[in-house]
């Protein structure tokens, strides 16, 4: 087992109606609050409102529209700018990954005298970030338990992946009666989203029956829960299930002392939403099975057997590569019937910025490295699984 050191200092409140506890949440952090949300959807569900009231004796201040894979501008440099002219004392982010991913930008910008993309680029290390408080309304990310955020710069196309150790929120409202007017679309990409951050901890080198069992049931926990959502949008428990399911998706705790991955599926579909703005769910269903196509072989044909027979319950006594074959395939065929679109043509990508892409993923992320990644990627291959996308 690999060393590791791990701390999640995320207070999870979860449950109906959970939201009563904000006031005591907040209280400890300061008066002057900054709430951040999206285009719109925490009206339309009335948790705006509610929000509000609960918070009355507090000062409100507001920063909306924070889109999908949020944008440095305007959404961090406003946030930012409100933060410092109003001596913000703590962020509540009221939304899905975008919005939260944006907050905790907005937190450490906040407390830097420079560029805040000095941060996001990790130019310069944060000494110090607002608190954040959110009211997640979207099972995917995880971003309710991770120091990370996901922050777009259009005019570079680059889309970072921002972590530190002062991002973790304060505390995770969890309530998923907020889920429920969650679109058909935005549930499928959620399950998917969650269940490559599972795949990308379990294809490692180095696992243990725990972490592996672990994720075998996360993976299994999703796809079940998915499709109950998917027909009964209003199902409490298969919309608690999926929530706490992403909620353990990204913040490591599924690979403690594995060996790393390298996250090459998000490596690869961050450039895709970067250059074509995509949902990030969709795109890595798309990627991910090409992915393992391209990375079987005898050195991790034994790694797809196993989630071959425990996820999907194929036969073990079929030839191996028969199993990983089926893996793979069941892995296709599930994206698949819960509606995404399993192609980039699909999505609105064409060939004509394939290698351009292929470029930028190869010099920024680091899929070379054969220390840090399980099965190294060269620019060549990055452009091969694209190409088997389309
Ligand atoms: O903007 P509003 O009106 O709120 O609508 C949103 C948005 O259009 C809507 N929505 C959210 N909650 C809803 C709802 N609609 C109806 N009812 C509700 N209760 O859903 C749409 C998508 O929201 P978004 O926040 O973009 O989705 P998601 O949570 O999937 O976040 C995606 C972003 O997170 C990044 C992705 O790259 C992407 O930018 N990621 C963040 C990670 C992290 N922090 O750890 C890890 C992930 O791998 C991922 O990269
Ligand atoms: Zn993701």
């Amino acid at each position: 087992m690999v060393n590791f050191d791990y701390q999640t200092p995320t207070r999870l409140i979860f449950g109906k109606g959970v939201i009563s506890n904000l006031p005591d949440v907040m209280k400890p952090l300061g008066k002057k609050i900054l709430i951040t949300y999206g285009g719109g959807s925490i009206k339309k569900i009335g948790l705006y409102d509610k929000v509000k009231e609960l918070l009355k004796d507090f000062e409100l201040f507001e920063l909306s529209d924070i889109q999908p894979n949020p944008k440095y501008d305007p959404s961090v440099l406003d946030g930012v700018a409100i933060c410092k002219k109003n001596d913000i004392d703590a962020i509540l982010a009221v939304g899905g990954g975008s919005v939260l991913d944006c907050s905790k930008a907005i937190a450490a910008g906040a407390k830097y005298d420079g560029d805040p993309w000095d941060l996001i680029s990790y130019k310069v290390l944060a000494k110090d970030a607002l608190p954040i408080v959110d009211i997640l309304t979207l099972a995917a990310t995880g971003s309710e338990y991770d120091c990370g955020g996901v922050i777009s710069r259009t005019e570079t196309n680059d889309k970072i992946g921002y972590m530190d150790p002062h991002l973790f929120p304060v505390c995770s409202i969890l309530d998923p009666t907020y889920t429920f007017t969650v679109s058909k679309k935005q549930t499928a990409a959620g399950c998917a989203d969650a269940m490559n951050h599972v795949i990308e901890q379990y294809f490692a080198e180095e696992t243990t029956l725990l972490n592996d069992g672990f994720c075998e049931a996360t993976l299994k926990s999703l796809m079940h829960n998915t499709k109950i959502a998917l027909e009964h949008p209003d199902d409490y428990q298969a919309r608690a299930e999926l929530m706490l399911d992403c909620t353990y998706g990204c913040n490591g705790i599924l690979s403690l002392g594995n060996s790393p991955s390298g996250w090459p599926c998000h490596a690869i579909e961050h450039a895709l939403s970067a250059y074509y703005d995509i949902t990030h769910g969709e795109g890595l269903a798309i990627i991910t099975p090409k992915w393992m196509n391209h990375i079987l072989n005898d050195r991790t044909v034994d790694r797809f057997v196993k989630y071959g027979v425990n996820v999907f319950g194929i036969d073990h006594a079929l030839e191996k590569y028969e199993i990983a074959k089926q893996a793979i395939q069941a892995t296709y065929d599930f994206f698949k019937s819960i509606g995404i679109p399993m192609t980039l043509h699909e999505v609105g990508i064409d060939e004509s910025r394939i290698d351009e892409m292929a470029h930028h993923i190869a010099v920024n992320e680091g899929l070379d490295q054969a220390d840090q990644t399980y099965v190294p990627l060269s620019e060549n291959d990055i452009a091969d699984i694209l190409r088997a996308s389309l």
